[in-house]
């Protein structure tokens, strides 16, 4: 513990407001919550600042944004280096706000007074994605188009209300100027307000909570949150931001030809963290990669404060020893389960032609899934047969499958598909 008798400077001050004064000396624990809610936080004001000077130059239009990407690159100063560092924040932002989730999960910071926030969290999660998502299109390069492209025909899947749907985000039936405007309004507009809110309610169901998560079983030592925690916010957010300047001067966000409506890029990829889902079209009926299973992930993981546990520690990461051993075998597990069906479906079964007088929903939709789903409630219930294991520790091995599994799919679309999406190694 730090004594300080040093008057708060303006920033510790700003930050004293949304802590309260006192605080359980382990919730400052690094290892507690890896800072990973403030770094959420300190990058999206920093993609804020930096978006504002970016629009400064942009142009959304389909005759504007490029050359205006590729005049700020060229003519502005530092032009380059603030796009490479909207580029790399949003990025990274992706990342850190997953690894909060899970934080999060792994620890069972969602139940009881927490339930609210965690809901809260899925709803900035989406945000997240759908910030990323609108952004991507507005430099206006074959990358763009075409992931745009393709994530907006992905929709198309869902039943009955799929094709409306892609064309209310399209503003048409293909992505063209008015899809642009449109995902410029969202990114630069609705969605920045959508978080200032979604954010405001999360801080302040933080402080209701009375701090982050610790376990409950020890009595509570209350240290003041300044300097103690402050001084450790200050030197993340100094070492997080040092780190996205480095990488910023070295490391240049895409950038391909501008946008051909004809030609298509082969292989055309989704955004890096829909590639799950691509590649999961590649393997199962369009109708549960894109509708039945993200929607029953997106229903799980909304209700998951709710379920009826029965012994749950809160504040205990992966709720006990067994919970931890437990989750790697599950990770293990779906790391080969994963691996294999992609291996049986790309080279060993042809699911359109092995039941041929079946519907493509059960030969290519139905029966893949069963490929996934037997092997997997065979494993969790000999596990929980054997070590006799609460409920949520079948949860959160459930979650480390459907986790790892969609991990493992994203990595095979990124770096293992190459000309016509065909396996590469
Ligand atoms: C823009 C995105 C987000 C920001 C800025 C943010 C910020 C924060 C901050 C600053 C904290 C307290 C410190 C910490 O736990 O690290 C926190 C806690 C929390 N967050 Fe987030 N968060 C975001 C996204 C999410 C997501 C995606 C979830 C999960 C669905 C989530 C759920 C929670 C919960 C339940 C807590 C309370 C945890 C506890 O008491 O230990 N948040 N968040």
């Amino acid at each position: 513990m730090i004594n300080s008798t040093r008057k708060p400077t303006a920033i510790e001050r700003f930050l004293l407001h949304i802590h309260p004064n006192k605080i359980d000396e382990r919730a400052i624990k690094f290892t507690n919550t890896f800072g990973l809610g403030g770094i959420n936080a300190l990058l999206f004001v920093l993609l804020v600042i930096s978006g504002l000077l970016l629009r400064f130059t942009y142009v959304p239009t389909p005759e504007g944004a490029y050359n205006s990407i590729i005049y700020l690159q060229n003519n502005i100063l530092f032009g380059k280096l603030l796009r490479n560092i909207h580029y790399i924040s949003a990025t990274l932002m992706v990342v850190t706000s997953f690894l909060h989730l899970i934080r999060v999960f792994y620890k069972q910071a969602l139940f009881f007074e927490r339930s609210k926030n965690w809901i809260y969290g899925l709803f900035l999660m989406i945000l997240v994605l759908f910030a990323n998502f609108t952004g991507y299109l507005l430099p206006w390069d074959q990358l763009a188009y075409w992931a745009v492209t393709i994530m907006t025909s992905m929709l198309e899947y869902i039943p009955l209300v799929g094709k409306p749907l892609a064309n209310l985000f399209r503003g048409g039936d293909v992505v063209d100027g008015t899809t642009l405007i449109n995902f410029y309004t969202l990114h630069t507009g609705l969605i920045p307000l959508l978080f200032v809110f979604f954010m405001s309610m999360h801080f302040w169901l933080v402080r209701k909570a009375k701090g982050v998560i610790v376990p409950q079983k020890d009595e509570p030592k209350m240290v003041k949150v300044y300097p103690n925690l402050v001084s450790k916010e200050i030197l993340v957010a100094l070492i997080v931001l040092a780190s996205i300047f480095l990488f910023s001067i070295f490391l240049d966000a895409p950038l391909l030809n501008k946008a051909s409506t004809t030609i298509s890029p082969n292989p055309s990829k989704a955004p890096w963290y829909f590639m799950g889902v691509q590649e999961l079209l590649m393997h199962i009926h369009p109708v549960f990669a894109v509708f039945v299973i993200p929607v029953a992930m997106i229903v799980l993981f909304f209700y998951f404060p709710y379920f009826k546990y029965n012994e749950v520690n809160v504040g205990v990461w992966f709720n006990s020893k067994n919970g931890q051993k437990l989750s790697m075998y599950s990770a293990m597990f779906a790391v080969l389960l994963t691996s294999i069906l992609i291996i049986i479906s790309e080279y060993l079964i042809d699911f359109n032609a092995w039941m041929p007088s079946f519907p493509a929903f059960i030969s290519t939709g139905l029966f893949p899934f069963l490929l996934f789903a037997i092997p997997t409630f065979t494993f969790l219930y000999y596990w929980f047969k054997i070590k006799n294991s609460p409920i949520i520790e079948l949860v959160i091995s459930i979650v480390t499958i459907i986790i790892t599994s969609y991990i493992i799919m994203m990595i095979v679309g990124i770096w293992f598909r190459g000309e016509g999406m065909n396996l590469i190694f």
